[in-house]
């Protein structure tokens, strides 16, 4: 399964061959050398000269190659042994998402309700092993249909929840014994998903919700999206909503969501803040997401107002929250009067309340926090870099460069390029590397670019095209340019882009061009569901991550969990740290080639693809 090419490499390099394969090695080192002489035949230009027709010609020219030298060594890899074997995890595994394993938190101390959090450390020290695809698990279908159905193998549903209608934004309909669909639009009665929106826009007061986004309105956080209808609503409309949810065993809101190719991370509103910078978002949503706002003398509600931007709308759906505050903490209090006091106190403006909605309007007066009386504090100090922090009680971002209002958005770009601190000639050298870049990859992600690659079980060789990708991981996103980039060239994929906690942080100007985008450290586990991308990108991450504490193999277990089978890797570092993680991916059975760009400098590309491995 693995490229033979690597099985070469192990030919050459293992340490305990026996004596009467020193003549095979030695017919080895020829070939590789021979090999590496012809080069040149699958190397080209990354830079902005390399053109499509020269790619296909190379891949022509590379197949060829690889053919002939194939059938040359076939009869000699068959035995190569691997450095390790690495075995499948159990069946337990099959959804398995570290940091949120309740009983190791219980047993490490933590109670009250954090035993939900995320706590990594927690689960760590677990033997590696590759987590395998459920039995019944399907390539999801492409997009847009597979917005609209998507395998009920491929998650984790319960019965109840199989069966249940739920609520608006948590519609789901069982067709055929294994496809689920979700309503679309036009199926949607009265209450539908296209009403709320249309509601919604009405009550902030805009005529449609086709207005949202001249309105200011670009970045949505969508808490508890229920299974991401609204989301998606947003999306046809130009808004990038991002769901947001608690990790949950079955059900779970972000694993359905990012199934259906729309973005969502894990995140709980428990006792730590949220992976995102202050003044990030347009608006915040919650349709009955299940979170009781007053629990914790409303630090959640801070929390939303931290990340909120000034001007900022925030939406409350929640019919029964009357009976869920009464029952949790037996208060008779009318249920929006806890919130509708806070509010106030947080510089919210209600403006308008409709049957269960309410919508409030964060102040755009960053006086507002000192001139009042009762009003909640302004944070003290610079405003920090958040990564699970805890939760604070003090507003953020007031003294921030950023403090300025949705609805009045400068259009200039020297004030964007000025608040975020960039150089303009940077962010634009970075747009034009990442276009011309993004032309390149694309047509790499063909199985073609390996030479023995592994048919699904039971498959023909898939139609064209080869890359059907949706769900996009920039690893190392910079100023989003590759997001940009995907984007401009009307590729159907959304990118979700990490800013790793030791680079720079750029996120609030990658969220600011209407990206959607967390703060991770890549030393730990990534807060989504297993196989919930299509493609993961990393510039340079492993240059990062080798000047830290944790190791690079780590990193690729970590990946290989979130990819789906058939996925792609391109990761571009230094030739000496991608041959080492060439050496890794082949272990962890991902075909992987390495590809030198070949302008004279030392940076290589390595393109994987994760098999469909069952046992
Ligand atoms: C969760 O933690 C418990 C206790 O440490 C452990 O026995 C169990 O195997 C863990 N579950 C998973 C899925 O790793
Ligand atoms: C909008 O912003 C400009 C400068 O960016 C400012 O002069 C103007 O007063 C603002 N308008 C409102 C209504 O806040
Ligand atoms: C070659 O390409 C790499 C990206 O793969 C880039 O970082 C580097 O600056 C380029 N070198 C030259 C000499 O153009």
């Amino acid at each position: 399964m693995r490229s033979y090419w690597f099985n070469k490499l192990t030919l050459v390099f293992g340490s305990r061959l026996p004596l009467n394969w020193l003549l095979l090695c030695l017919v080895s080192v020829f070939v590789l050398i021979k090999l590496l002489g012809s080069s040149s035949s699958i190397a080209f230009d990354l830079g902005i000269s390399g053109s499509l027709r020269d790619q296909y010609s190379n891949y022509r020219r590379l197949k060829e190659h690889e053919a002939s030298d194939y059938l040359q060594f076939k009869s000699l890899s068959f035995n190569a042994n691997r450095l390790a074997d690495i075995g499948l995890c159990g069946k337990n595994r099959e959804f398995y998402v570290p940091c949120y394993n309740v009983s190791a938190n219980l047993l490490a101390g933590y109670k009250d309700g954090e035993e939900f959090d995320r706590h990594c450390e927690a689960s760590q020290d677990q033997q590696h092993c590759l987590v395998r695809p459920p039995k019944d698990y399907k390539i999801p279908l492409s997009w847009p249909t597979g917005r609209d159905i998507i395998w009920s193998g491929n998650v984790k549903l319960s019965k109840e929840q199989f069966l249940s209608s739920g609520s608006m934004t948590k519609r789901l309909m069982l067709l055929e014994e294994n496809q689920i669909s979700f309503h679309s639009d036009d199926e949607l009665l009265v209450d539908g998903v296209k009403d709320y929106s249309r509601l919604i826009a009405e009550l902030i007061g805009l005529g449609s919700d086709s207005e949202f986004s001249q309105a200011g309105l670009h970045n949505v956080l969508d808490i508890g999206c229920g299974f991401g209808s609204f989301g998606a609503h947003l999306l046809s409309l130009n808004v990038m909503a991002v769901c947001t949810a608690a990790y949950e065993l079955t059900g779970s809101q972000v694993q359905v969501a990012l199934e259906r190719g729309l973005p969502a991370v894990i995140g709980n509103f428990i006792s730590k803040q949220l992976p995102f910078p202050s003044l990030s978002y347009d608006m915040v949503h919650c349709a009955q997401c299940g979170i009781i706002w007053d629990d914790k003398g409303g630090l959640f509600l801070i929390e939303v107002d931290r990340v909120l931007k000034p001007g900022g709308y925030v939406v409350l759906t929640s019919p029964s929250s009357a009976q869920q505050l009464s029952s949790s903490n037996g208060k008779k209090a009318s249920p929006s009067k806890p919130i509708e006091e806070f509010s106030l106190k947080l510089c919210w403006n209600l403006l308008a309340q409709h049957e269960e909605t309410s919508i409030w309007q964060k102040t755009t007066d960053a006086n507002c926090y000192t001139s009042r009386k009762g009003v909640i504090r302004p944070c003290e100090g610079e405003d920090v870099q958040s990564y699970y922090r805890p939760l604070v009680d003090c507003i953020s971002g007031t003294t921030s460069k950023r403090w300025a209002p949705v609805n009045n958005r400068s259009s200039d770009n020297l004030i964007f390029f000025e608040v975020h601190g960039v150089h303009s000639d940077d962010f634009y050298e970075d747009m034009d590397f990442w276009r011309s870049a993004v032309n390149n990859y694309w047509s790499l992600l063909s199985p073609l670019i390996f030479s023995d690659h592994p048919k699904r079980p039971g498959d023909e060789d898939p139609l064209p095209p080869h890359n059907m990708l949706r769900n996009v991981m920039d690893m190392n996103a910079h100023y989003g340019g590759f997001s940009a980039a995907l984007q401009e060239s009307g590729k159907s994929v959304w990118v979700m882009n990490v800013v790793p906690t030791n680079a720079r942080n750029t996120l609030p100007l990658i969220i600011e061009r209407g990206f959607a985008g967390v703060m991770h450290d890549w030393c730990e586990p990534f807060p989504t569901y297993t196989r919930t991308y299509d493609m993961l990108h990393g510039d340079g991450i492993l240059s990062e991550l080798s000047l830290l504490r944790c190791n690079i193999e780590d990193l690729l277990f970590e990946m290989d969990r979130i990819l789906r089978p058939e996925g792609w890797v391109i990761l571009s570092d230094k030739v000496g740290l991608i041959e080492q993680t060439r050496m890794l991916a082949s272990q962890i059975r991902w075909e992987a080639r390495v590809i030198d760009p070949e302008n004279g400098s030392d940076q290589r590309l390595l393109i994987c693809q994760k098999p469909f491995v069952r046992k």
